[in-house]
């Protein structure tokens, strides 16, 4: 994994911005990216006309952070985090192909990529191309946010990682237990 370091480092006037993981694929871990925002920030006072931000690509991390680890800073709550994206059907417990994008501020979105017309009697503005897509993926997500609410997405991810960390350090009990569970329910 990069470090921040490197990442801040290798930017320059070409740099569109910098992007950061909140949860890399195989391991979930998290990238720094309080230290990153502060090499950013400096970066930027450094440089007067630049406005270097970040993207943190939270598809992994996004609906696990804010509930097993409310204090860390990696989100809004940072200067030059300018973008977030996760996955809703990852963490989030969704359908595949669920997926969330946050713009800081609303400027941060092109006016040219959003589609405006009037259809069926009302102004509608869309990111997409086509018009009839299905809204299940964004019903079963509200849904989930309703019915699980905070303390049912901080429990799922306190188990997650509780189950994570069984797997990872391999207490000889769960070990014990795994192959007990194999042994007599099973195998045939
Ligand atoms: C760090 C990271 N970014 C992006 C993606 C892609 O997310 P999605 O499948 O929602 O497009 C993945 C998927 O595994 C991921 O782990």
């Amino acid at each position: 994994m990069s470090r921040v370091e490197d990442l801040a480092d290798a930017a320059d006037e070409n740099t569109v911005l910098v992007m950061a993981i909140l949860g890399s694929t195989f391991t979930c871990r998290y990238y720094d990216i309080e230290r990153l925002d502060a090499l950013v920030g400096a970066k930027n006072a450094a440089h007067p006309g630049w406005r270097l931000g970040i993207h943190v690509d939270a598809a992994s991390g996004g609906f696990l952070a804010p509930f097993a680890s409310p204090d860390l800073r990696w989100d809004f709550r940072l200067d030059n985090v300018v973008s977030i994206q996760s996955s809703g059907h990852k963490h989030g417990q969704c359908l595949a192909g669920v997926g969330w994008v946050l713009f800081r501020t609303p400027d941060l979105l092109p006016r040219s990529l959003i589609f405006a017309d009037a259809y069926l009697g009302a102004a509608q503005t869309t990111l997409t191309l086509n018009f009839s897509k299905s809204a299940t993926g964004l019903v079963n997500q509200v849904y989930n946010c309703l019915r699980l609410g905070r303390a049912g997405y901080t429990s799922l991810a306190f188990h997650m990682y509780r189950s994570a960390g069984l797997l990872r350090g391999g207490s000889w009990w769960w070990w014990w237990w795994w192959w007990f569970y194999f042994y007599f329910f099973r195998w045939p």
